[in-house]
């Protein structure tokens, strides 16, 4: 749409940045937190990049005070974290422990004194490794009862004051990476039945913490977020048309439907059930999908990236098993599922080094068709460029990241000028941290963290970015300048 004048953003926009657990506290082993699958996994030799870790990751379990201050002096208005479930509950179904669980609760407190919204993820990857070694995490239906226990106790300990709430993060990665291709823990690929089954237990999981947190707390506002990758039909070729509809049914549609509407895409269930991989139900699940999805509040977004979707022969590329770790650009190979579709590149948009696509347009056309799918209320939990960043006389010159933000928050203008409900943008991320495969290299902060991929480097020292001044002002305009 075109219109002759802007509406800007609401008065009341939360303007963010968000982090996750395992990328920045660090601190492992410490005050009685249990080792989780990551801690297991980043041990295992060639599986991130110079064998990097979250052991120390920016150290913010020590430093959060100091984080904290920084974005107060920001001007920031909430702030995304995630919570550790090992730190809360060290072997996932045993008893609490408190000291892991009082860190989340002066962490939400400092936030709060200094007016800054707290927004928490419940899971962002990092499960328990006790639960790994009992059943094998999600990939049994136990999985749902410790998952509500957990969930429900960081409600009942933070929800008088937490009132955003996002229950998975980018379920799509970490099942894809988790039983596809084997990236991320615990490391299965082509596991085609189990990933759709593991999807479906985290699914019933997510369903029964939205009933668990509403019960609680009525007012609260809970959704997931999702790695919404927009797909565009590669030509007007009507086959290319169609791979674009399975791309969707299957990559986008297949979560955000569960989460909005309470159901499964029907072709992408028929087309699922023709290879004999569809997932089981138990009795009931139905009925909570349902009951979750009506109470759900807002469509979480983290946007990245475009693709392009073209016809893949059945005899075509599969997916791939790698991924460009090194920053070294152009090393990243075409994907696909044969028979369906196949995501080759855009001629017509730039890349990161790390072969992101940059396309600004693409996250006003996640927040059209959420809007026009779903008419829900949308949360951006994540956008943001990772570069290489140059320490050069104690400053950071990085005029490429806020290239990149000014335009996606043109673009989220465009959207709420649309009639777009947008809640909230937030930034990946705040400061530096661990990119889970890519290591301390591939950086993506206002603030600057002094480390490098060897673990005894750096003094962990906060250094502000000029994005970081940047954003200060993008805040105080409400978005007018930027
Ligand atoms: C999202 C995740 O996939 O993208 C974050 O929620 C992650 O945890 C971010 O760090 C950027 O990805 P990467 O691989 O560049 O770190």
């Amino acid at each position: 749409m075109y219109f002759e004048k802007t509406q800007g953003f609401p008065k009341n926009f939360l303007w963010g940045s968000a982090s996750a657990a395992y990328q920045v506290e660090g601190a492992w082993d410490v005050d009685g937190k249990g080792p989780s699958n990551w801690d297991k996994f980043v041990r295992i030799p060639g599986k991130t990049f110079k064998a990097t870790t979250g052991d120390k990751a920016v150290d913010h379990y020590h430093r959060y005070k100091e984080d904290v201050k920084l974005m107060a002096e920001m001007g920031l208005k909430t702030y995304r974290f995630s919570i550790a479930w090992s730190r809360v509950i060290p072997d996932g179904n045993g008893p609490v422990n408190e000291k892991g669980l009082q860190f989340y609760d002066d962490l939400v407190n400092e936030l709060l004194k200094y007016g800054i919204e707290p927004m928490v993820t419940v899971y962002h990857w990092d499960m328990p490794q006790a639960l790994e070694d009992q059943y094998h995490g999600f990939e049994d239906r136990r999985i749902i009862d410790d998952f509500v226990n957990y969930a429900t106790v960081l409600f009942k300990k933070l929800g008088d004051r937490v009132k955003y709430w996002i229950i998975m993060n980018e379920q799509n990665v970490f099942t894809t990476f988790g039983w596809m291709n084997g990236m991320h823990p615990p490391g299965k690929k082509n596991e085609e039945k189990l990933f759709y089954q593991v999807n479906h237990h985290a699914n019933i999981a997510f369903a029964k913490s939205v009933l668990a947190l509403k019960a609680l707390y009525p007012d609260a506002k809970v959704g997931s977020s999702f790695a919404y990758t927009p797909g565009y039909a590669y030509d007007r070729h009507p086959e290319n048309a169609m791979a674009l509809e399975d791309y969707n049914d299957l990559k986008n549609f297949y979560w955000m439907d569960i989460y909005a509407l309470g159901r499964y895409p029907r072709a992408a269930i028929k087309y699922l059930e023709s290879k004999g991989v569809a997932p089981e139900f138990a009795p009931g699940d139905k009925q909570v999908l349902k009951e979750a999805a009506a109470k759900v509040d807002f469509m979480g977004v983290n946007y990245y990236q475009s693709c392009v979707v073209e016809h893949n022969p059945i005899d075509g590329v599969g997916m791939s098993m790698e991924m460009n770790t090194t920053g070294k650009k152009g090393t990243a190979k075409v994907s696909g599922v044969p028979g369906l579709y196949k995501n080759p590149q855009n001629e017509f948009l730039s890349t990161t080094d790390w072969d992101w696509t940059i396309d600004p347009m693409g996250i006003r056309i996640c927040c059209r068709e959420i809007t026009s799918r779903y008419d829900l209320p949308i949360v951006i939990s994540e956008n943001g460029l990772g570069a290489f960043d140059k320490l050069e006389d104690g400053q950071i010159h990085d005029p490429y990241r806020i290239e990149y933000l000014k335009k996606h928050i043109e673009a989220l203008k465009d959207a709420i000028d649309d009639g777009c409900r947008v809640l909230a943008y937030c930034t990946w991320s705040y400061t530096d941290l661990l990119s889970w495969l890519n290591g301390y290299q591939k950086r993506y902060g206002f603030v600057y963290v002094d480390r490098e991929e060897d673990e005894n480097s750096g003094t962990l020292n906060r250094i502000k970015k000029d994005s970081y001044f940047w954003y200060k002002h993008v805040i105080e305009t409400n978005g007018e300048e930027l």
